[in-house]
């Protein structure tokens, strides 16, 4: 090669689909040009990366960013900055704004927004309603769009679709695979009669019970073998679910999230209050050490943050008049660091569940793989480095992590989208660099 390339990784322990080897990849036109480039190449950017683990760039298909209708809390432009501060290259954001993404016009407004204002690159859900069902099919091959999501069971915002009449109607249109949030909304409405305002927070684990995700599931496992229609079940957090699930690995694949990982009930209602509020819930230690086993075994086809940040005052509140969910984008990858720097998992398998997995997941063209072709996204991470995570390092302008406090092992040093670094040593560089995810079918 006689072109200089745009820039050169040097030295780096790379990830590659065939093992780690220490090698200097070559960009050129935002792709991987060449690995193993020689020590004479000449570039005009080099990043020396000795020392340092080169991963492909990580994605976190699973994010609110609460853009239109809560900036307050979080927008496009500093969620996608949380995002590239913790290592992660690319997001996929939900569709529970206000008003939600629904319809022709709000995908090409966020298509448009994303193109200008996301530090990382971005995908995002159309949300499925019982009267949009017939724009579906065009809707999810619209450009940008990671796939359509159904919220079964009712969690934050008004998107709901909980009877088998209209999923069943969902999954006959179109074809690509749809993404579910999986809690049954008829057992949710009959067990809320059994709690009152001010009950302990670890009451959310007893109202959402194991049951109320498992049936859903179950039922959704049913329409999914009828239709033919692939189905994957984001953030399963039950013993029960990991094991049905493998009876449908033909049509089915699964979330899991770090949060499910980490956090244990009820100790983190007794620490957290409603700061360890979501759904679903987090439970107790048979589920989390099932989530491990499913990972382990290779059950689960990819990790997400679930991040979903809310205010101080709206997760004060009394159970159940708290808000749900937690904000993670920026620490879903110290956090899952941590867990590999104590052998619960190999930084192969982790790579595996935040970039090949996503990309199988949702058809991703050109991303999940460190090889040549491929878009030059890398994830540089430090696997010695200790550090202390705090409320004062979250981008978000909504300003809290339920990491506060937590030191871990592993941490992100910097974060590169095609060619472009965007993120050295917690620093954020340049301006908005985002493109749309390309996604097949
Ligand atoms: O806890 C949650 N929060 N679960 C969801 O399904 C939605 C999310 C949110 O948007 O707040
Ligand atoms: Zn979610």
């Amino acid at each position: 090669m006689t072109e200089p390339y745009d820039l050169i990784l040097r030295g780096g322990t790379c990830v590659l689909p065939w093992g780690l080897e220490q090698t200097s990849v070559g960009v050129r036109f935002g792709r991987i040009a060449a690995l193993g480039v020689p020590a004479d190449a000449a570039a005009r950017e080099t990043f020396d990366a000795r020392g340092l683990y080169v991963l492909p760039g990580l994605i976190d298909p699973h994010v609110h960013l609460r853009d239109p209708g809560g900036e307050g809390v979080e927008s496009l432009p500093t969620g996608t900055k949380a995002a590239v501060l913790g290592g992660i290259a690319a997001v996929f954001d939900m569709p529970n704004t206000s008003p939600p993404v629904t319809d022709a016009d709000r995908v090409a407004w966020k298509q448009a927004y994303a193109e200008r204002d996301s530090w990382c690159d971005f995908g995002l859900y159309v949300g499925a309603t019982k009267s949009n069902i017939g724009e579906l099919a065009a809707l999810e091959r619209m450009r940008g769009v990671a796939a359509i999501k159904v919220f079964a069971g009712s969690s934050t915002g008004t998107l709901m679709v909980e009877d088998d009449e209209h999923l069943e109607r969902i999954m006959r249109s179109g074809h690509r695979r749809v993404a579910y949030h999986a809690e049954d909304e008829y057992r949710l409405r009959e067990r809320k009669s059994l709690f009152k305002l001010g009950d302990p927070y670890c009451c959310h684990m007893d109202w959402r019970d194991p049951e109320v995700a498992f049936r859903a599931t179950r039922r959704l496992m049913a329409l999914a073998r009828r239709t033919g229609r692939p189905a994957h079940i984001l953030h399963m957090t039950t013993a029960e679910e990991f094991s049905y699930i493998k009876d449908f690995r033909d049509i089915a694949t699964c979330e899991v999230l770090a949060t499910h990982l980490t956090q244990v009930a009820p100790e983190v209602y007794e620490r957290l209050g409603g700061y360890g509020v979501m759904n679903p819930p987090v439970r107790d230690a048979r589920h989390r050490e099932a989530a491990w086993a499913a990972v382990r075994d290779g059950t689960v086809d990819c990790l997400g943050s679930d991040h979903a940040p809310h205010p101080r005052s709206a997760k004060e509140r009394p159970w159940p008049s708290c808000s749900s969910g937690l904000t993670g984008v920026q620490t879903l990858l110290p956090v899952m660091l941590d867990h590999v720097h104590a052998g619960r998992l190999s930084l192969a398998r982790l790579v595996d569940l935040m970039a090949a997995g996503p990309a199988w997941v949702y058809g991703i063209l050109g991303k999940g793989r460190l090889a040549a072709g491929y878009d030059a996204d890398f994830t540089l991470v430090d696997l010695a480095r200790r550090q202390r995570i705090e409320n004062s390092w979250i981008a978000s302008p909504c300003g809290w992590t339920p990491y506060d406090g937590m030191t871990v092992t592993g941490w992100p040093v910097a974060t590169i989208i095609r060619g472009h670094v965007v993120m050295r040593e917690n620093e954020v560089l340049g301006t908005p660099q985002g493109r749309l995810v390309t996604f097949a079918g």
